[in-house]
């Protein structure tokens, strides 16, 4: 099996969890990680599955990664599976009750870029997933190394 991560990261944090994924899914398929900077769409043909990762910023993907998503043509994906994960801040951990709400309330990443690549045609081999960050510049809580580690096994089992 070929994939392909494409993620993007400004502190480092994405581009971690990416990289676990790679190294569990580099036990049993040929992978290739890139990050989204200057990544064109024709660059996605001859991959089995397309894993797709990006820091929720302003309840969205990042915007490299947004503007990515918008440049497939529609139906440019069909068929081809895909997966997808963010990184986010945890809101139970955000102490005022309004931007709490309104960080819930906005939405995340990964649940946006689902949809979209939907949009344009692609299977998804699983439900999106998320890795906590402590701080808007990480580190990423304890154990989310291990939880991508896991969640790239499971791809494995489902994209199969
Ligand atoms: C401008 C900005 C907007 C952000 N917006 C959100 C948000 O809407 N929801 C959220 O959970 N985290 C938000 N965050 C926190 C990011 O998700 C966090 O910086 C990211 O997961 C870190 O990943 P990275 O190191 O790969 O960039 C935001 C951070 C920044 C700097």
């Amino acid at each position: 099996m070929k994939v392909l991560i494409v993620y993007d990261s400004y502190f480092g944090n994405t581009e971690k969890i990416a990289r676990v994924v790679a190294d569990t899914l580099a036990s049993s398929a040929d992978v290739e990680t890139v990050k989204i900077t200057g990544f064109t769409f024709d660059q996605v043909s001859g991959y089995d599955l397309l894993i797709l990762g990006s820091p929720t910023r302003g309840f969205n993907a990042s915007e490299q990664v947004q503007a990515f998503l918008k440049s497939i043509p529609a139906g440019g994906l069909q068929g081809i599976k895909t997966a997808v994960f963010d990184t986010r801040i945890n809101p139970d951990t955000i102490k005022f009750f309004l931007s709490r709400f309104i960080v819930k309330r906005g939405g995340y990443a990964a649940e946006k870029m689902a949809a979209a690549l939907a949009q344009k045609g692609a299977v998804l081999s699983a439900g999106p997933a998320w890795f906590i960050v402590k701080e808007s510049e990480g580190p990423l809580v304890e154990g989310e190394l291990e939880h991508a580690a896991q969640w790239a096994s499971s791809l494995l089992e489902k994209a199969a």
